[in-house]
């Protein structure tokens, strides 16, 4: 993505402004990778001292892979706000990446609906709420989809573009063309769990740990079975302690509660004592595995 382009405007599609919610893990890397295709792009946040935070997080994944002018030109496209409804009153595309929470999607959604202009795309990044059940909170369902990056979204080539059945056709090919603009290769998604990646990933995931549970294997040798025999380039287990056992745990125990007869979505005790003791993988130092230190 370090490539030249003009400071003014995007390479495919009309979004040339966007507004990407939520300036941690993923809305940094979102707005990194926009910024460093040309897109002028504002992050909002609750507080400044997060901002600029996420600002230096940016400049550093930056320096380890482009100069000092380039660099300069990505952070001179980016500029900071915590006020989201005065953020998107000039801004073609909305990426919400904030907390995992539809009460406070919705509110953050239903307050920019009434500031931002009427083309205005609205988008989420969740990864496990419904796209529609977010939507409704505002009166621009057709202008409405997922753009659903993959952590760190800077290396990782694929995004998935939802459609909800009110997303217009028009939405749906800006979104698409925005993917490309930002240097993605892009799948089309409908609004199911999990979309495509999770859908077959925590399934697989979880599988793994009820093979352990069983006896069967110990997680050791499931990954090295899964990388040396199947061509993944990480175990399940390493997977899973790259992702965080609380995020797996909190993906399939809202699953299994919406879908409680399905059995790829049946919780693990293993998975559940393993978050009680607060061993959630990489990010605690311990999870399936005690990190190296
Ligand atoms: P994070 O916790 O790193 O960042 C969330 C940010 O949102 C925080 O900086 C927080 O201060 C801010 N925030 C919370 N409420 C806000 C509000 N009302 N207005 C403005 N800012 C607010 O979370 P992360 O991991 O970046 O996840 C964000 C979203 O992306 C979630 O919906 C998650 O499901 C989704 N996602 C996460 C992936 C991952 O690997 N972590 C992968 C793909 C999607």
């Amino acid at each position: 993505f370090c490539r030249n382009f003009s400071s003014s405007s995007s390479r495919f599609g009309n979004i040339k402004h966007v507004t990407v919610i939520g300036a941690g893990l993923m809305g940094a890397g979102i707005a990194q990778v926009a910024a460093s295709t040309g897109h002028q792009v504002v992050i909002v946040d609750q507080t400044d001292d997060i901002l600029s935070k996420s600002k230096a997080t940016i400049e550093k994944s930056l320096q380890r892979v482009a100069g000092e002018t380039f660099i300069a030109e990505v952070m001179g496209r980016l500029t900071i706000k915590t006020d989201a409804a005065a953020a998107v009153k000039n801004t073609d595309l909305v990426i919400e990446a904030i907390v995992e929470n539809l009460e406070v999607k919705k509110k953050l959604f239903s307050s920019l609906d009434k500031a931002a202009p009427k083309h205005t795309i609205f988008t989420s990044n969740t990864s496990s709420i419904p796209i529609k059940d977010i939507a409704v909170a505002t009166q621009r369902q057709d202008r409405f989809g997922g753009l659903h990056f993959f952590n760190p979204v800077p290396i990782m080539k694929l995004l998935e573009v939802i459609r909800i059945p009110a997303t217009s056709d028009e939405t749906f090919d800006k979104l698409l063309g925005f993917g490309k603009a930002m240097d993605k290769s892009t799948v089309n998604c409908k609004d199911t769990p999990g979309f495509i990646v999770n859908r077959l990933l925590v399934p697989y995931m979880m599988e793994a740990i009820r093979m352990v549970e069983r006896g069967e294997a110990s997680p050791q040798d499931v990954d090295t079975a899964m990388k040396l025999g199947a061509g993944y380039p990480m175990g399940p287990f390493e997977l899973t302690d790259y992702v965080g056992l609380d995020t797996c745990k909190f993906i399939i125990d809202g699953w299994h509660k919406k879908y409680p007869d399905n059995p790829l979505f049946m919780p693990s005790p293993l998975l559940d004592k393993l978050v009680s003791e607060g061993k959630l993988g990489n990010k605690t130092g311990e999870g399936f595995y005690k990190q190296k230190k």
